[in-house]
């Protein structure tokens, strides 16, 4: 069996840091993100196609030096095809059922049981879902008892939201699904395929789960995945290998070879591998990329500073991407799609 990873996206929302790497390998308790996804896939699983574009060869090379025990094909789009020409560029690979994951999000979903669910109900489709409190901000789901989704309803007012639960970004489909995409094409599973199978088949089903689900999307979601992961393990902080760290860390990670001065407080922050902080720094809230340099007496609240960048003593920056070097050539200067459609 086959999981399509879609892992292709410039991850526009997370720059500075996707200037220099894909963001599928931004790292999470430091371990790449893809990481923690591969190894929720069920043991039925034995090939993982890694839908991939945008800084390809750094995925590659993960994968060739870490061993997962299934298979991997790292499958190129000539370009970004959007989340439904993915899936068809992959085509070839499919050999039955498979699941289509986003690389990006982080959550508590059993897969196998999903496959047990899918399997049960003989459905063309299955897609997870999670409730929401905010319904006005998402797609949900109008569903049936029995687990049929019906439609899709955009941003509802909270009075008409058919229910609370939105698409939470996992896939379970059959391959006569494949048939609805259009090769070579920009095409968008969610907005175009699914309304498709919806009408066509009746066996679009919604599988719920409970416990977490971050969407790792933007700088905000990065740390609280950290937060919450923290928490979730009882710890105040994980640091790597041949740290020297002289000042208190609460809600917060540090990468290998990572430096603190005296005195400096680092709260609801994620440090990079070989990162430098001087004495009397105070980090609230911030991202600080590989090889970064702060100078002492610096104050940073709610910053993401790129990787090989160098903050001067006594700093103060509240609410700044910090990025001095050029952008990388054909990176998009906006988002250039939303796929579960926040
Ligand atoms: P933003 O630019 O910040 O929106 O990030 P993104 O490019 O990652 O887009 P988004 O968060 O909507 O994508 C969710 C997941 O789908 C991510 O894992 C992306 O890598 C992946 N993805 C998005 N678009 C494509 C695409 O065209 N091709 C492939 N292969 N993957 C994609």
């Amino acid at each position: 069996m086959e999981a399509i990873i879609l892992a292709g996206g410039f991850g526009t929302r997370l720059r500075p840091f996707t200037f220099t790497r894909a963001k599928s390998l931004l790292p999470i308790l430091n371990e790449p993100m893809i990481s923690h996804l591969v190894k929720t896939l069920p043991k039925k699983v034995d090939t993982v196609i890694l839908a991939v574009n945008y800084r390809r060869e750094q995925i590659e090379e993960y994968f060739r030096t870490h061993d997962f025990g299934k298979t991997i094909i790292v499958n190129e789009e000539p370009e970004p095809l959007g989340t439904g020409g993915a899936v068809k560029f992959a085509e070839k690979y499919i050999t039955g059922s498979f699941f289509v994951l986003n690389a990006d999000i982080i959550c508590s979903l059993n897969l196998t049981e999903m496959l047990r669910f899918h399997e049960k109900k003989k459905a063309v489709a299955t897609i997870s879902l999670w409730p929401v409190e905010n319904v006005s901000e998402f797609g949900v789901v109008d569903i049936k008892k029995d687990g049929t989704i019906t439609k899709f309803v955009e941003k509802p007012k909270a009075e008409d939201a058919p229910s609370d639960l939105i698409n939470a970004g996992a896939y379970l489909l059959e391959q006569p699904v494949l048939e609805y995409i259009e090769p070579g094409k920009l095409v968008s599973m969610e907005k175009q395929i699914f309304p498709q199978i919806i009408q066509n088949t009746g066996r679009f089903f919604g599988f719920k789960f409970q416990g977490h689900w971050i969407d790792v999307g933007r700088i905000s979601s990065y740390i609280s995945v950290h937060v919450h992961l923290l928490e979730a393990q009882r710890k105040k902080y994980v640091i790597g290998e041949q740290c020297e760290i002289l000042g208190p860390l609460t809600h917060s990670c540090a990468g290998n070879r990572v430096r603190i001065g005296k005195n400096t407080t680092v709260e609801s922050s994620v440090l990079f591998d070989g990162v430098t902080v001087g004495e009397n720094v105070s980090l609230d809230h911030c991202v600080i990329g590989e090889k970064v340099e702060i100078g002492e007496g610096s104050n940073l609240k709610n910053v993401a500073v790129g990787d090989n960048e160098t903050i001067d003593k006594n700093t103060t920056h509240d609410n700044a991407i910090v990025w001095n070097q050029p952008i990388p050539q054909g990176y998009p200067n906006k988002q250039i799609g939303n796929v579960i459609g926040e």
